[in-house]
C-alpha cells in the first residue's frame, strides 16, 4: 500500500486507497471524523496505544521548541473520580478510563493547544473517542494531582472507547469564519 507519510501513528493515505483498521485512517477522516465523546465503555486503553498518544504530545510545534509543558496521565480510580466531582455535573469524566491533565508554564497554552489536538487527532485514529474538558476547577484539581502552583492547569481531556456515535455538530459558514486580505466588519452576503 503507498504511503505517503507516517507520524504519530497517524498513516497519510493516497487519496483513492480505502480500508479501515485502528491507526490507519486516512488523516481528512480523522480530522472530519473526530467528534467529542461524552460516554464511554469500562474498557482500558492499552500500552501500546497510550503510548502513542504520548509520542503525538511529544512531537507538536512548541513556540522556542520550549516545550514547557507536563501532560498526567491519569488512570488511578480515586482521583479520576475526584476529578470529576471537579467538574460540575459532568459525570462522563468519572466513566473514561483515562484523563489526560495538560499543565504548563503560564503563556505557553497555545503550545498546550496544538499538542493536545495532536493527541486528539491520533486517538481519534486509534478508534477512540476523547472530549476536551475546560469546565472544571483549577485550584482542587491542582491539588488532587500535585501541581505546583508556578504551572497553570490548562486543559482535561477524557480518553476511551466510545459507547456513543456523537452526530457531528453544527458549524458556522466559512462565509462568516473566512476574510479575504482583511478583517470583514460587516455581515457576509
Ligand atoms: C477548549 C475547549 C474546552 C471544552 N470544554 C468542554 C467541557 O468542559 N465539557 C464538554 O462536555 N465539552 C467541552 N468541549 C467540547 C466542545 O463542546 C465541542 O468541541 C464542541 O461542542 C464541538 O463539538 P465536537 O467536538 O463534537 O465537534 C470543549 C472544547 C474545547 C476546544
Amino acid at each position: 500500500m503507498p504511503m505517503l507519510a507516517g507520524t504519530c501513528g497517524v498513516v497519510v493515505r493516497r487519496r483513492g486507497t480505502r480500508g479501515r483498521e485502528d491507526g490507519d485512517m486516512e488523516l481528512r477522516d480523522v480530522i472530519t471524523g473526530r467528534r467529542s465523546v461524552r460516554k464511554y465503555s469500562k474498557r482500558k486503553v492499552g500500552q501500546a496505544k497510550v503510548r502513542r498518544l504520548q509520542k503525538a504530545l511529544q512531537i507538536a510545534p512548541t513556540a522556542g521548541n520550549r516545550q514547557n509543558f507536563q501532560f498526567i496521565f491519569v488512570t488511578d480510580e480515586q482521583k479520576r473520580r475526584q476529578i470529576a466531582a471537579k467538574a460540575g455535573h459532568q459525570e462522563f469524566l468519572f466513566d473514561a478510563p483515562l484523563i489526560v491533565a495538560a499543565v504548563c508554564k503560564p503563556g505557553a497554552e497555545f503550545d498546550v493547544a496544538i499538542a493536545i489536538d495532536h493527541m486528539i487527532l491520533v486517538a481519534t485514529d486509534e478508534g477512540l473517542g476523547s472530549c476536551w474538558i475546560g469546565w472544571f476547577e483549577r485550584g482542587p484539581v491542582r491539588r488532587i494531582l500535585g501541581i505546583p502552583r508556578s504551572e497553570a492547569v490548562a486543559i482535561l481531556v477524557t480518553v476511551g472507547y466510545a459507547a456513543e456515535t456523537p452526530k457531528a455538530r453544527p458549524r458556522k459558514p466559512l462565509a462568516e469564519l473566512i476574510a479575504t486580505d482583511a478583517y470583514r466588519k460587516s455581515a457576509p452576503k
